[in-house]
């Protein structure tokens, strides 16, 4: 029996299968606000069959933006595009879960496709202007981006603020599933490693210190979150570089957040220290799941170069991950979780569009029997005439 298609209970909320679309900045936003893309974008997705569609990196303020072409939830206006989405995706089977973020020292870039760096004068062309920036330190990502000014204690208090803000926000919306981003060297990120990190105050120095913005958020939410919906921390669970963030120092970090009442962590990696020093081959990611749920007793998501139904059941039916996250994958094939269904023999052989929406299941059903009749397809295609 495929494990991968066993739904999973988190508090109150029954994930259909372990299949997770993983968050992806679609930067097709207005102004942070949602528009036709995202319902029919993440919709999809819904259709396809994944359990839990995570909805992109979300900026809890305006200038916590990875670029103008960002989500949000700073203003109160933004949560009924989002509750449409919501609705839509918990209407068609999968749980509706949003990642909320703050970009910090990578805040005020290109979209990626235009570049990937700091904006250009041809981004400012295209109505896309920088703003100021925030970071754990006054140190830029490289050599040419913008210089972020390091947060004092308003402004901690403020991103502090914006994150709790955010939460309620989403939960207004219908989300049932919140992820916190400490990740790829955005602002909570940026804190807990010590390539990032130059501080001498209470937020920096130690790996206690380096951690505690994170954690005062994480309290936070699990406050506002209710008891009854889970919380996820995706984490860069090592950094770029071997002289960064190692999977000991993850772990710690995790056995904390476990005390807070966070259900899962997403192990991800990378976006501080460069260049990656670690093994990049499918499912590389998947080991630090592994020790994060074993060495913690917390849910773990594996995410990254997860690209085969097969490899998806494996990681799941072995115990080295409750989740698995696709994201390329997903875009590819939007449909990614029925035909897993379909490829593990999870689904029934007679009907295999069972779970299918009816509107499409039922048509697949009955089409399949008549091509079982027929056989292959020739190259042509055609009756004999
Ligand atoms: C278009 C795109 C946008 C992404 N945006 C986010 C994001 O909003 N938040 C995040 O944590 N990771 C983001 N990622 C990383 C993915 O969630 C995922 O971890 C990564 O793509 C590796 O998984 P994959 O090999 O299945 O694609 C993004 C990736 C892509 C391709």
């Amino acid at each position: 029996m495929s494990q991968l298609f066993n739904p999973l209970t988190l508090r109150g909320v029954t994930l259909r299968n372990r299949l997770a679309v993983s968050p992806m900045c679609q930067y097709e936003a207005e102004d942070g606000f949602v528009t036709s893309y995202h319902l029919v974008h993440y919709g999809k997705l819904a259709l396809g069959g994944f359990g839990l569609v995570m909805v992109e990196a979300t900026a809890v303020s305006p200038e916590a933006r990875i670029t103008h072409g960002d989500v949000g939830l700073w203003n109160d206006t933004q949560v009924e595009g989002l509750a449409g989405i919501a609705s839509f995706l918990k209407r068609h089977g999968a749980a509706p879960g949003i990642q909320i973020a703050h970009a910090g020292p990578k805040a005020a870039m290109q979209r990626p496709y235009y570049g990937d760096g700091p904006l250009t004068a041809e981004d400012h062309a295209r109505g896309d202007h920088p703003w100021p920036i925030v970071s754990a330190s006054a140190q830029p990502v490289e050599k040419g981006w913008l210089v972020p000014a390091a947060l004092d204690a308003d402004g901690i208090a403020k991103v502090r603020a914006d994150f709790a803000a955010a939460a309620r926000r989403a939960l207004a919306a219908g989300f049932e599933v919140i992820e916190l981003h400490c990740a790829h060297g955005y602002l909570l990120n940026s804190f807990l490693s010590p390539l990032t990190n130059r501080r001498s105050d209470a937020y920096g120095g130690s790996p206690e210190n380096r951690m505690r913005l994170p954690l005062e958020i994480a309290r936070d939410l699990r406050a506002i979150w209710p008891q009854d919906k889970p919380l996820f921390v995706r984490i860069s669970a090592v950094d770029g570089s071997r002289a960064g963030v190692t999977i000991e120092d993850s772990v710690a970090f995790a056995r904390e957040l476990a005390g807070i009442g966070v259900d899962v962590v997403d192990c991800s990696s990378g976006g501080i220290g460069r260049p990656y020093e670690h093994p990049t081959g499918y499912g590389h990611q998947v080991p630090y799941a592994e020790r994060v749920k074993a060495e913690t007793g917390l849910g773990a998501m594996a995410v990254g170069l997860i690209v085969d139904p097969r490899q998806a059941e494996a990681i799941v039916a072995s115990g080295q991950a409750d989740l698995v996250a696709i994201g390329r994958e997903a875009l590819r094939d939007p449909n990614f979780a029925f035909h897993a269904e379909q490829a593990l023999g999870a689904a029934n052989p007679e009907t295999p569009f069972a779970n299918w929406p009816p509107q499409i299941g039922w048509w697949l059903n009955g089409r399949e029997n008549k091509l079982r009749q027929l056989g292959p397809v020739s190259p042509a295609g055609q009756v004999a005439a």
